[in-house]
């Protein structure tokens, strides 16, 4: 098991880092496509402790360049989007998506200097309304082949929002699976989610595996059935996705996270909710953009934003009203009578406790037992993975493999004694747009 301190370089991503270094021979998603209109609003980005611009000129090119001006630095937010790229309103000097230099007003018109002159820009590329951006070394590989960003884009809904928690405690806050029926319950018994299988059947038991594309980890729990059991199988895969596996309804939808490290103490949360094979239910997609009973759900709803934050501000759009300055808008008094934590909302919860750890207290702290088995894992695997690439430059498979990313997270009922592994693989290794092929249970 990797130390604490160990695990605390894990969320140190700025340039020069060896996490940093490592995370960045991957795409990252990094905005919504509808952020950056054709010759609309620059938007401020920061990625990995990096302060950038995105903007889209007319013709539908999207850059992501460095937020300072080459000239005497100053903020290109204020730059106007026009012609090539954005012209700087200090004295005009133009940038084009590349980060060249296009156009010096004061220079003489002779010359050259301009061709001399670039801004730091990194490749963006833009697929079912999501803009990715690559900021490592080298050739940026393909795409990862995630099927959330393959399916059509009404089979999914895609959400952003801004984190104040390290990136490595928001995902593993989706490894541990065990707290979702404790923070996320209810005090009263008829709501549907007091009465799912993983609420009802007991002390969840962990079986973590490593797979080519991360990690797998089934949790177990009894049924009322002899003999049988309940299986919820999440995965973590490379660098920093997670997979949930589908609930018992109708709409028995995937769902999980990208979690994009903003800073060493930001996170953009990029959460998707998915059907491989049919477009979402329109009830579903409104109660996500507009909550449930003035609740926040399994998404940001439009309501759960703060319009009064400066659009110099990086990610001002996907800041939310619930932030430690505002203390969740926790309520002592619904968690006396309805919800079982008192923050109200289910990413609202999540959000709320995972970013205990960056604020409150340090991983020393920390007491893991037998349900934090996945992400002792996936912390030790990361750790490998950053070290054999600080010493050796060697990378994870999945780097050049994006077909590995074909998986899905899955739940079942199997008789006592059957291995999940072998019985579940035609079900996980299975993200082509077909039906998930068996009944959630
Ligand atoms: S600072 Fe930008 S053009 Fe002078
Ligand atoms: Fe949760």
């Amino acid at each position: 098991m990797i130390t604490a301190e160990e695990a605390d370089e894990l969320t140190r991503v700025s340039p020069g880092t060896p996490t940093g270094a490592f995370l960045r021979r991957f795409w990252l998603p990094f905005l919504p496509s509808d952020a950056v209109a054709p010759g609309g609003e620059p938007f401020p980005v920061r990625l990995m402790g990096e302060d950038l611009i995105a903007f889209r000129r007319e013709d539908g090119a999207v850059g992501l360049v460095d937020t300072a001006c080459a000239h005497r630095r100053a903020p290109l937010i204020y730059a106007r989007n026009e012609g090539c790229g954005l012209r700087c309103v200090y004295h005009g000097w133009q940038f084009d998506v590349t980060g060249q230099c296009t156009d010096m007003p004061a220079e003489p018109e002779t010359s050259r200097f301009k061709q001399h002159i670039r801004i730091k820009a990194y490749p963006v590329r833009e697929r079912n309304g999501v803009l990715w951006t690559y900021m490592g070394e080298g050739d940026p590989p393909e795409l990862p082949e995630l099927e959330w960003n393959l399916v059509p884009e009404e089979n999914v809904h895609v959400s952003f929002r801004v984190q104040e928690a390290d990136w490595l405690s928001s995902y593993e806050g989706e490894i541990d699976s065990a707290h979702a029926p404790i923070l996320h319950g209810r005090l009263d018994k008829t709501s549907k989610r007091s009465n799912t299988m993983a609420a009802r059947s007991g002390r969840p038991v962990f079986d973590v595996v490593q797979q080519d594309f991360g990690i797998s980890i089934g949790a177990r729990r009894p049924t009322q059935e002899e003999g049988e059991l309940y299986w919820r199988v999440n995965h973590f895969m490379m660098p920093f996705y997670t997979l949930v596996p589908p609930k018992g309804s109708e709409w028995a939808e995937l769902t999980g996270h990208a979690w994009v490290p903003i800073d060493d103490t930001h996170t953009l949360c990029v959460g998707f909710t998915y059907l491989p094979d049919r477009p979402l239910n329109e009830r579903m997609v409104d109660v996500f953009t507009n909550g449930y009973r003035g609740r926040e759900t399994g998404h940001p709803s439009r309501l759960a934003f703060d319009d009064t934050v400066p659009h110099n501000v990086p990610y001002w759009r996907f800041i939310s009203k619930y932030r430690h300055d505002t203390n969740y808008l926790f309520d002592y008094e619904l968690q006396r009578e309805t919800y079982f934590s008192g923050l109200p909302g289910l990413w609202v919860q999540d959000s709320g406790t995972q970013s205990g750890a960056t604020h409150l207290a340090p991983r020393s702290h920390e007491h893991l037992t037998s349900s934090d088995a996945g992400l002792v894992v996936a912390r030790q695997a990361m750790r490998d993975c950053v070290e054999a690439y600080r010493t050796d430059g060697e990378l994870p498979t999945i780097v050049t493999d994006p077909s590995l990313y074909r998986v899905r997270a899955v739940a079942a009922l199997l008789k006592d004694g059957v291995p999940w592994t072998e019985s579940l693989d035609g079900f996980i290794r299975r993200a082509g747009g077909e039906p998930l092929g068996y009944e959630v249970p």
